[in-house]
């Protein structure tokens, strides 16, 4: 389907990047009208890759970021299944905002477009859903989340089915295959925002350094 088409069904999908990205979400913000819009529209992405996440790891204290973290809603469904040292970060102030209180232990503005300003080997997990989608966060940010995670991570993102080719995430994800920066545990698709009709590929990769 072609980002006009999609973007019929959810407007933020016939924005371009950037400014006009950052924007929006900040205006989606207002009466907390996002949060009631995923409810109306039964998102299921945070909780299906919270789910998977933890399919795959047991140990509860890691330091995870989630990295787009909007609202919090991934954070919350961590929080729920027992991980409590999480970290959040996206580029939008006012969705950061409208996190609820003693779900991430720091909160980060960052353009995950860009190199962030976090060490090596710093995470031990990142998550990190509807944040590659139309006109969002571009493939080399995988590289990124490869660089701050330490050995044997899991990193459980989503990626709207839309874009998976025509954004080279198929290229990067291989590419870091191949260059052996991680094994791609888990590949699956996810009913993500089904009342949409919109879906997206869910992948778990676990990092190799
Ligand atoms: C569809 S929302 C998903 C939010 C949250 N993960 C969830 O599942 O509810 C996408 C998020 O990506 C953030 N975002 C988009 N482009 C970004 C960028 N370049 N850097 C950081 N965050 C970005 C937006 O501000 C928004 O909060």
């Amino acid at each position: 389907m072609s980002q006009k088409d999609i973007g019929n069904k959810i407007p933020i999908y016939k924005l371009k990047a950037g400014k006009e990205v950052e924007d929006y979400y900040d205006e989606w913000t207002v009466k907390n009208k996002y949060d009631k819009d995923m409810v109306d529209w039964k998102y299921s992405g945070p909780q299906e890759t919270v789910t998977l996440f933890k399919k795959h790891n047991f140990k509860k204290e890691i330091k995870i970021l989630d990295a787009g973290c909007g609202t919090g809603l991934v954070g919350v469904e961590l929080k729920k299944n027992g991980y409590f040292n999480i970290d959040g970060a996206d580029f939008s102030q006012k969705m950061l905002d409208l996190v609820p209180k003693n779900i991430y232990q720091n909160l980060f503005k960052i353009d995950l477009n860009q190199k962030v300003n976090i060490k090596d080997d710093t995470y031990e997990g990142i998550t990190c859903v509807g944040t590659f989608t139309f006109g969002h966060v571009n493939p080399p940010a995988l590289d990124e989340m490869v660089r701050i995670c330490k050995n044997k991570s899991l990193v459980c993102f989503t990626i709207n089915v839309g874009i998976y080719e025509e954004y080279g995430f198929d290229k990067k994800i291989k590419e870091l295959e191949d260059n052996n920066s991680w094994k791609i545990i888990e590949f699956i698709k996810s009913d993500y925002i089904a009342s949409k009709g919109v879906n997206a590929w869910l992948v778990l990769a676990q990092v190799t350094k």
